[in-house]
Formats: structure tokens, C-alpha cells, sequence
């Protein structure tokens, strides 16, 4: 059965007989309904099956990219990478080299690792540099300049985990990308008009603006877009593989980049620049082992002490979505949030006291602290602060190959289209992942940053990352690969997919496609995805105490999970992303 590519899987609000005026939606599928869902339902569709590998990313021509190199012999790492270079080029908005990001591979045997390929402050950076002449914290400094940009980490992640993991010769897997750059792709009209706003919002970054418009005037749906530039650092890194980036003429044109806009990083930095790969975090819930990402994410630590917590109360008969659900997951994120403000950040500077974190006896104390009727008990969030705006542009993909090697990788520039900044000359957006570092020594912004000091710039340190690439096993079976953008939401977007299959046994593309929520501590509100909850049950949490806000969506959870009966490999793009798409491999 050709399994393909692309599947835009709009969504369609199907009424059930239950219905009522007040319920605005929950999700199930027809045929497999559950009682613990609520009033409404989402139709998911079914999820895409194949027989021996899977890829999903939020670009449908960059899984089958990674499904061509499954097709030619490589296993999920190799896939992986080669999606990952096909991303930078067909989803430029968070798809990149000059990110960075995280790597969590489960091999057939069920032995494990992960590459930690986050970008690190310059040899320079100091915990102010964020501050402006008068001694001010600058927003603008700290997100949207060239002092913005850390050394980026992909092009080392993905050479150190191919080099180590993969089976193709390295040219093979980074070559379908050098041929999308030069050979151009054509535009679709969410990419298209995604462009068009960076080409508008940025006439500062002339690089910027001929990177991504037709001599400025910016591409169409249906056009084909074509990156030479890109294409031709694409080429020096599938030549001479890291040192394509970190040295030579790569190198030397960021370097002057960054002198030209008075950014921090040099030659310097970049020659010494290095991947690491870490022991992943491991957890257990119900029987279900995770594996997940370590510090410097935080991502991995969190799911699991959530999970550790969660597993105190039987949340499946409380049914999806239900105020009481909502509250029991509120409580256990207002937790892990705290701690993980104040305790987490890069373990190559600072201790993190991981293992308590992650302890189950840990968990049953702040259970303790936990009311079950009403909010904020175990952990007051008294400082007030608007809700902060997450943006989804990060990106996720998931892979699994005929054998069963599993690999989930999360990576990114931070913000959509990173710095803005193109390298001139070398085709490829910088990150400002620098914003991740907290913005000063004890300064709490209204936007939710918190200046605890684990977490301040100090030359090489990586930033605190939110991003949760996972994998779940059973019984040392391989059971789904799962992960998403969103800043802080990741966090929370990765806990609810697990509950979703855990809990509510519902299949991945259902797990995927329900609706979720997100609490991080500070502020003191519970967003809750559009259409995610009734109006009544709104009212339930607003009287046990807690804030709600209904708005927008959260997350592009592109997954996989394995058929336990069939062994067939079930893809799941997160419809969220437009142009989003599993590709099989049968
Ligand atoms: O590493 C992190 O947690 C963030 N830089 C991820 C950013 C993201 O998901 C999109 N938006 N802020």
C-alpha cells in the first residue's frame, strides 16, 4: 500500500447526539468512542500506516525526503539528519542550521542516547550583556539583535549522531537538501505568505530580504522558490561535513556578520563549538517507561515529575478535559514549573539536582501539597503577570526505521525565522536563541522571564531549553515518538500526548489531534486550546479558583506510535502545522 507523503488533515467538528449548545469540543474518533471524552468530538483522521518506517515533521517534502533515505538503506538516524538539512531549506521559519536543538534515539535493543546540540553563549557573553547603556534590561538586546544569536549547534548534532549512529555514507544523507536549495521547491500558500511577512517586516536585513523574495518583491503561492546561497553552504557542509560549517568560508562569512551588526561570536567560538551527547532522562508511568531529553532542556525532568505525580490519581476516570482533569494537571505543571525555574539549567555549569526531581518520593510529597478542590495549594504563583506569547515556531519531527531504532529530535532558531538575520553570502537564518538565557540576575519581566541566576549567560553555557523530544517503551517494546514546538507549552503539549495514549488509550493521531492546555506557574492562568473545553466546565475551574483563558492553538505534536498488534509504524502530523505530513515506508 503507498502510504504518501502530504496529508492536510483539516479538522471537522462532527455533532454527536449529546451535543449541547454550551459544549464547544473535545476530540474522538467516530467509530471508537470513549466515555471518559466529552460532549463534542473532533473526527481525527485516520493515522498514516506503514509497514517498516515512518517519518513526520511540519513539512510534508522534508519527511519524504527522510523516507527516501529509508528507502535507500538508512536507518532513523540517517533519516533523521536528512529531514532534519531538508527542513532548513523547505521550513525556513524554524527548520535550520544555524539553530540548534536536541536528540533522543531508542535503539532496537532499548539502550539509548541523546545529543545535545543546543546552541552555547560566545566566549564573551556575561550574565548583562543584555542590558542596555543606561544599565536597562533591552527586550530588543536580548531578542532581536545580533548579541541575540548563540553559536549554533545543528550542523554538529547532526554530524556527531550520523557519524556515531548512522549507516549511510554522510554526502548521501545531506544531499537531497543541497538539491532542494538549488533546485528550488514550489511555494505553498502558507510558506508563501509566512515569507512574505519577513520580507516586509525586515527591510533592515537586505541578506534577509533577497534570501526570501523575488528581488524583493515577495514570492507567491506556486512559485518556485530557490536559495543559491543556501544551497552552496549546504554543499560545503555535505563535502567537508562539520568543518563545512564551523570552519572556513562558512565560518568566516557569520564571523563578519556578526562584526558588521556587533554580535559576540567569532572564528573563535564557532571552531570550538561541540555537540555532546548525554545520558537521557528515564522515568516510568503505569507500567510505560519515557525517555526523555536532559539539562540544559528542562523538558525531560519536568514530563517525568509530572508524570510521577499524576500517577497518585486515577485521571482516566475523570474524564478528558473534565474541570477536575484540568485542575489535577494544572497543579502538577504549577510544580514542575516552579522547580524548574529555579533549579534547572546547562548541568555543565550549574548541579541539578535531576535525580530528586525525578524521584517518585519526591513526587508523593508535593502531592501532599496538593488540594484537590482548589487551586495554587502546593505552589502559589503570587507574583502577577500577563500570559506570555508562545510561539510555535520550533519544530518536531519523529522517525522510526524496519528495525525499530526510534529517534525524536526538537530543534530550532527560538523565535520564527530566528534573528531575521540571514548570513550574507551564506544563505541561512541565525537563531536568537540567547533570549532563553534568563534577562538579568533577579529581574522577573512582565513577560514571565525569571531572573534566577542557574540560568544567566556565562561564556559556552547552553541556554534553558523548553524543548521535550521523547520516547515511550513498554516492556522494552518501542511504543511512540513524540514531541512538539512552543516554547514553555512543549512541555505541557508533550505531558497530554502521553496522558492521551496512557489514559485515554486513544490512537496517536487522536492523542495528537485533542486539545490542550498549558500552565507554567507564572503567570497564574490556565490557557486551554479554542473549542478545548465547555462553558461549564470553565465555570468548574473559575470556582475552585483557578484563571481560564480559551484562545488560540498550542503546539505541533508530530508523532508516531506503534501498532502493538501489527507492528506497523502509525504516523500522525499535527494538523496544526499547515504543511505538516507523514511519509511511510512500506
Ligand atoms: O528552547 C526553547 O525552549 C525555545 N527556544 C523554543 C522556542 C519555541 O518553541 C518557539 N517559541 N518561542
Amino acid at each position: 500500500m503507498p502510504v504518501s507523503g502530504r496529508r492536510i488533515v483539516p479538522q471537522r467538528l462532527i455533532p454527536l447526539a449529546l451535543l449541547t449548545a454550551a459544549a464547544i469540543g473535545c476530540q474522538s474518533t467516530v467509530g471508537t468512542p470513549s466515555p471518559a471524552i466529552g460532549l463534542t468530538a473532533v473526527v481525527s483522521a485516520p493515522p498514516v500506516r506503514a509497514d517498516r518506517g515512518m517519518v513526520v515533521s511540519s513539512n510534508f517534502r522534508a519527511s519524504q525526503v527522510g523516507r527516501e533515505i529509508l528507502r535507500a538503506g538508512g536507518n532513523a538516524v540517517d533519516a533523521a539528519v536528512a529531514t532534519g538539512f531538508a527542513l532548513a531549506v523547505t521550513h525556513p521559519s524554524a527548520g535550520n542550521i544555524g539553530g540548534g536543538g536536541f536528540m533522543v534515539v531508542r535503539f532496537p535493543d532499548g539502550n539509548a542516547t541523546a545529543i545535545d546540540f543546543r546552541e552555547k553563549a560566545p566566549l564573551s557573553a556575561h550574565a548583562r550583556m543584555f542590558l542596555d547603556q543606561a544599565g536597562e534590561y533591552s527586550r530588543a538586546i536580548h531578542h532581536n539583535s545580533h548579541l541575540a544569536v548563540g553559536v549554533p549547534g545543528t550542523v554538529a548534532g547532526f554530524a556527531k549522531a550520523q557519524a556515531a549512529y548512522g549507516k549511510l555514507p554522510w554526502e548521501r544523507v545531506v544531499e537531497p537538501a543541497v538539491d532542494l536549495a538549488g533546485e528550488g521547491f514550489v511555494l505553498t500558500r502558507s510558506l508563501a505568505g509566512s515569507m512574505a511577512r519577513i520580507v516586509e517586516g525586515y527591510p533592515q536585513y537586505p541578506a534577509t530580504v533577497a534570501a526570501f523574495s523575488n528581488g524583493g518583491v515577495p514570492f507567491a503561492a506556486g512559485e518556485v522558490f530557490r536559495q543559491p546561497d543556501l544551497a552552496a553552504t549546504l554543499a560545503r557542509i555535505m563535502r567537508h561535513g562539520h568543518d563545512g560549517f564551523y570552519r572556513g568560508e562558512t565560518a568566516r562569512l557569520l564571523a563578519a556578520e556578526m562584526r558588521r551588526g556587533g554580535g559576540m561570536i567569532t572564528e573563535a567560538d564557532l571552531a570550538r563549538y561541540e555537540a555532546k551527547e548525554r545520558t537521557p532522562v528515564r522515568g516510568t508511568y503505569r507500567g510505560y517507561d519515557i525517555l526523555g531529553m536532559p539539562p540544559p532542556s528542562s523538558g525531560g525532568i519536568a514530563v517525568v515529575q509530572m508524570l510521577n505525580i499524576l500517577e497518585g490519581y486515577d485521571l482516566g476516570a475523570m474524564g478528558h478535559n473534565s474541570a477536575e482533569y484540568i485542575h489535577h494537571l494544572t497543579e502538577a505543571m504549577r510544580l514542575a514549573f516552579r522547580d524548574r525555574a529555579s533549579l534547572v539549567a546547562d548541568m555543565d555549569f550549574v548541579d541539578v539536582p535531576a535525580e530528586r526531581l525525578t524521584s517518585k518520593a519526591y513526587a508523593a510529597e508535593l502531592r501532599d501539597g496538593i488540594d484537590v478542590a482548589r487551586a495554587g495549594a502546593s505552589a502559589p504563583s503570587d507574583v502577577e503577570l500577563p500570559l506570555p506569547y508562545e510561539s510555535q515556531e520550533t519544530t518536531h519531527f519523529s522517525v522510526v526505521d524496519a528495525d525499530g531504532m526510534a529517534v525524536s529530535v526538537t530543534y530550532t532558531l527560538e523565535q520564527g525565522y530566528g534573528s531575521k538575520i540571514v548570513v550574507p553570502g551564506a544563505g541561512f537564518l541565525l537563531n536568537n536563541e540567547m533570549g532563553d538565557f534568563n534577562a538579568n540576575p533577579g529581574l522577573t519581566t512582565v513577560d514571565g522571564l525569571i531572573g534566577t541566576e542557574p540560568n544567566t549567560a556565562r561564556p559556552e553555557q547552553r541556554m534553558l531549553s523548553s524543548m521535550t523530544p521523547s520516547i515511550l517503551a513498554r516492556d522494552g517494546e518501542l511504543v511512540a515518538v513524540i514531541g512538539s514546538p512552543g516554547g514553555r507549552t512543549i512541555i505541557n503539549s508533550v505531558l497530554q500526548v502521553i496522558l492521551n495514549i496512557v489514559e485515554f488509550d486513544m490512537n496517536i493521531q487522536e492523542a495528537v489531534d485533542a486539545k490542550r492546555l498549558h500552565h507554567q506557574w507564572l503567570p497564574d492562568r490556565i490557557r486551554i486550546e479554542a473549542g478545548g473545553v465547555t462553558a461549564q466546565t470553565v465555570r468548574e475551574l473559575t470556582d475552585m479558583g483557578h484563571t481560564v483563558v480559551v484562545r488560540g492553538s498550542q503546539g505541533r505534536a508530530n508523532s508516531i506510535m506503534i501498532d502493538a498488534r501489527t507492528g506497523e509504524r502509525l504516523g500522525a502530523p499535527d494538523a496544526r502545522a499547515p504543511d505538516s505530513g507523514a511519509a511511510g515506508h512500506n
